[in-house]
C-alpha cells in the first residue's frame, strides 16, 4: 500500500514498448531523430494551434528553464506559497534565471486568486526599486490535488496580459487536470492565456519525460541554448520523445489520468465512513490530504501503507498526503480503508 508519490510506481508496460521500438539502429543524436521531429506535430495537434515543443529529463528543469525564458534576471515571478517551484526545486527558477525574485502569494488549495495577484501587484509599483513583475507561475493540477477550472486560468491569463507578464503553467499533472474537467488541452492552456507549459508525463506512466512547451514562437526563440546550457539537451533524445509520443498516442495520458483520479476520488468516499475523517482539500485529481487521528495514521502505518505526515499532529490528529498513481493496485484502496476503519 504505497501512497508516497505517483512516482512511486514503475513505468506503464506501454511506454517500456515504446522505448524498445526506439532502440532499433542509429539515428541522429541530440533531437536530430525522426521521433523527436514528429512531436511537433504530434504536439501541435493535441493543442490545435502550431506549439514548440522541448523535451527535457525532469519537471524541475522544465519549470527552471520555461520560467528562464519569460522572467529577466530582475524579474518577479508570482506563484502561490506552497507551489512546487517555491518549496521544492531547490532555488532551481532563481538559479536558471540568474536571480529572479520569486514572490508567494496565498490562496486556497494552493490556488492562486486574482485579488492576491491584484495587491501582490500594487506592491510593485516603485521601479526599479522593485523587480519587475514578469511572469505567474500557477500549477494545474496543485499541489493539494485541486484544479483550475478554464475561467479561473482565463481570470489570470487576463491580468497578466494587462500587466505585460507571462503566464506559465506547471503541468507535472496536466492529464489528471484535464481528466477530471474533460477539457481540451487548449482550453487550459493558451485558450485561457497560458504562454509557456511545463508538461508532465513522468509521473503518470512514463519513466522519465517532460517538455517545455511554448504556444508562440517568439517565446520559445533562442531557447535551445538554454536547455543545452543547463544540460538537458539529452543526446539519445529519442528515447525521451518516444515516451512523450506513446504517452499521447490513443488518448493513454487521459485513460491513465482518468484511472489515477477515479481511485482517488473512491478513497475520498471511503473516508466518509472513517471515524475522525476530514478532508482538508476538495478531491480533484489524484492526491488526497486528509485529517486522521493519531490512532489511525498508527494502525495503518502498522498494516503496512505508506504515506507521509504533511501536517505534523496537532490536537491528537495528522494531516496525511495520500497520492495515487495510475499503476496503483486498486485493491490496495480497499485495503487502506479497511485498514483506516480498524
Ligand atoms: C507540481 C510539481 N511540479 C514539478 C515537479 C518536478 O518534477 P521532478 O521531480 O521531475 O523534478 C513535481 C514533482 O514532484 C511536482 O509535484
Amino acid at each position: 500500500m504505497n501512497f508516497i508519490s505517483d512516482n512511486a510506481y514503475g513505468v506503464a508496460p506501454e511506454i517500456l514498448a515504446a522505448i524498445q521500438a526506439a532502440n532499433d539502429g542509429a539515428v541522429a543524436p541530440y533531437g536530430g531523430d525522426p521521433v523527436t521531429a514528429r512531436l511537433q506535430a504530434r504536439f501541435s495537434e493535441l493543442f490545435a494551434r502550431e506549439v514548440w515543443v522541448y523535451p527535457v529529463a525532469s519537471g524541475t528543469a522544465a519549470n527552471g528553464l520555461a520560467l528562464a525564458q519569460l522572467t529577466p534576471s530582475y524579474g518577479a515571478i508570482f506563484c502561490h506559497a506552497e507551489s512546487h517551484i517555491a518549496v521544492d526545486e531547490c532555488a532551481a527558477p532563481e538559479f536558471f534565471s540568474g536571480g529572479a525574485k520569486l514572490f508567494t502569494l496565498g490562496g486556497d488549495a494552493a490556488k492562486l486568486a486574482p485579488v492576491d495577484i491584484e495587491a501582490a501587484l500594487s506592491r510593485f509599483r516603485a521601479p526599479p526599486h522593485s523587480p519587475k513583475p514578469a511572469t505567474i507561475s500557477i500549477t494545474q493540477a496543485t499541489e493539494y490535488g485541486t484544479v483550475y477550472s478554464p475561467a479561473e486560468i482565463a481570470a489570470i491569463g487576463a491580468i497578466a496580459r494587462r500587466e505585460g507578464m507571462k503566464l506559465h503553467m506547471d503541468g507535472a499533472r496536466f492529464a489528471n487536470a484535464l481528466a477530471h474537467l474533460n477539457a481540451a488541452p487548449a482550453d487550459l492552456t493558451w485558450r485561457a492565456g497560458v504562454d509557456v507549459l511545463s508538461f508532465g508525463a513522468t509521473k503518470n506512466g512514463a519513466l522519465g519525460a517532460e517538455a517545455v512547451i511554448f504556444f508562440a514562437r517568439d517565446d520559445a526563440e533562442d531557447f535551445e541554448f538554454r536547455r543545452k546550457k543547463a544540460g538537458h539537451l539529452v543526446s539519445k533524445m529519442r528515447f525521451i520523445s518516444a515516451q512523450l509520443e506513446a504517452y499521447i498516442e490513443q488518448g493513454r495520458w487521459l485513460t491513465w489520468a482518468g484511472r489515477a483520479n477515479t481511485l482517488a476520488a473512491r478513497m475520498a468516499d471511503g473516508f466518509s465512513d472513517v471515524s475522525g475523517a476530514e478532508m482538508a482539500h476538495p478531491v480533484q485529481a489524484n492526491a488526497l490530504f486528509v485529517w486522521l487521528p493519531d490512532a489511525t495514521i498508527a494502525r495503518l502505518r502498522k498494516a503496512g501503507a505508506k504515506f507521509y505526515d504533511w501536517r505534523p499532529s496537532t490536537n491528537g490528529r495528522t494531516m496525511a498526503r495520500l497520492v495515487v498513481s495510475c499503476m496503483t493496485p486498486q485493491d490496495d484502496v480497499a485495503r487502506f480503508l479497511a485498514a483506516a476503519r480498524g
